[in-house]
């Protein structure tokens, strides 16, 4: 869970990526993620474009923001970060790919079946704080006493440019695609996708009671939202990051919500007609078009992560 991340020990907010930046995270992640299949499919008669980012390492896209950041940051041969999820797998799969140490914090209650994948990429894994945010703080003085890079979930201009690659392959492998429809949490995937889609609309759709980025742009400006939903493990960010939104109120963004419910059906559909296996948050955006929230021709909907339990019957 990746809450607010607000304030320069995080990140580097204040700079402000563009779409330069995610052409040199491509380069520069190349040799590392996979490079995850378009998928065109039609479903009742539509037609759409998925993303099979839940292929991607790690189980989800997380892990090109994290490889742009350590690639980005040669000196860095530690990096810590605090999240029981999809982030912090990725930062330890990227550390591991990379050969650097990562250090990931994780409340003391979080999940064994979280820590048990994170320990399995080779990191160490740190219990501490009853919340979030006191692994957050336990992680920064951990960083600054003994020192090695602070990897913030989405608000940081490398990160947020590494999660830009997915669109920039998605308008390089599908250019008939005239949107890309994405999961906010913190809104670092989103704002990549603006900067990374070549210019094609952006479609950030959240859980209607975990909505960080629509709150944000009611009010003009990133405030704290309720994070209720059964997928605010991954998208439960209390606030839109400062970098992300800096982009997204710059761009052709716009704000879809869906319910759980319709999220969970979404879910299952994937799985049910076209056996795609991914999590609740990942579903978000084919909730939204079979909803008939999502106004474009032929849009292309970003399956993002696949951090599921598998139960075999
Ligand atoms: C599967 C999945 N989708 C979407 C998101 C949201 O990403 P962001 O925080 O960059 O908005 C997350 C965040 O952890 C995630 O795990």
């Amino acid at each position: 869970m990746e809450r607010a991340e607000v304030g320069s020990r995080r990140g580097r907010a204040g700079e402000i990526p563009g779409p330069d930046d995610v052409a040199s995270a491509l380069a520069r992640i190349a040799p590392y993620r996979r490079r995850t299949p378009v998928f065109p499919v039609e479903v009742a008669g539509r037609q759409l474009v998925l993303k099979l980012e839940h292929l991607q390492l790690s189980g989800s896209f997380k892990l090109r923001g994290a490889l742009n950041a350590l690639l980005a940051s040669p000196g860095a041969t530690e990096v810590v970060t605090a999240s029981g999820g999809n982030h912090g797998l990725g930062v330890a799969v990227a550390a591991r790919l990379l050969s650097r140490r990562a250090t990931i914090f994780v409340p003391e209650d979080a999940p064994d079946s979280k820590a048990a994948r994170i320990v399995a990429a080779g990191a160490e894994l740190v219990r501490a704080g009853g919340t979030y945010s006191e692994a957050v703080e336990a992680a920064l003085d951990r960083v600054e006493r003994r020192g090695g890079r602070y990897l913030p979930a989405y608000d940081d201009p490398l990160v947020v440019a590494g999660q830009g690659t997915v669109a920039a392959e998605v308008a390089q492998d599908a250019p008939q695609v005239d949107a890309i429809v994405v999961a906010v949490g913190g809104g670092g995937l989103a704002a990549g996708s603006a900067l990374g889609g070549g210019g094609r609309k952006v479609v950030a759709v959240e859980p209607e009671r975990c909505c960080s980025f629509h709150d944000a742009l009611v009010a003009g400006r990133p405030v704290d939202a309720p994070t209720d939903s059964v997928a605010a493990s991954a998208l439960g960010a209390t606030r839109v990051g400062e970098v992300p939104f800096a982009v997204l109120s710059a761009g052709s963004a716009e704000s879809v919500l869906v319910s759980d419910e319709e999220m969970l059906a979404a879910r299952d559909a994937l799985f049910e007609e076209l056996r795609l296996a991914v999590e609740p948050a990942s579903a978000a955006g084919y909730a939204a078009w079979l909803a008939g929230r999502v106004e474009a021709e032929l849009p292309c909907v970003v399956l993002c992560g696949a951090n599921t339990e598998w139960v075999p019957s």
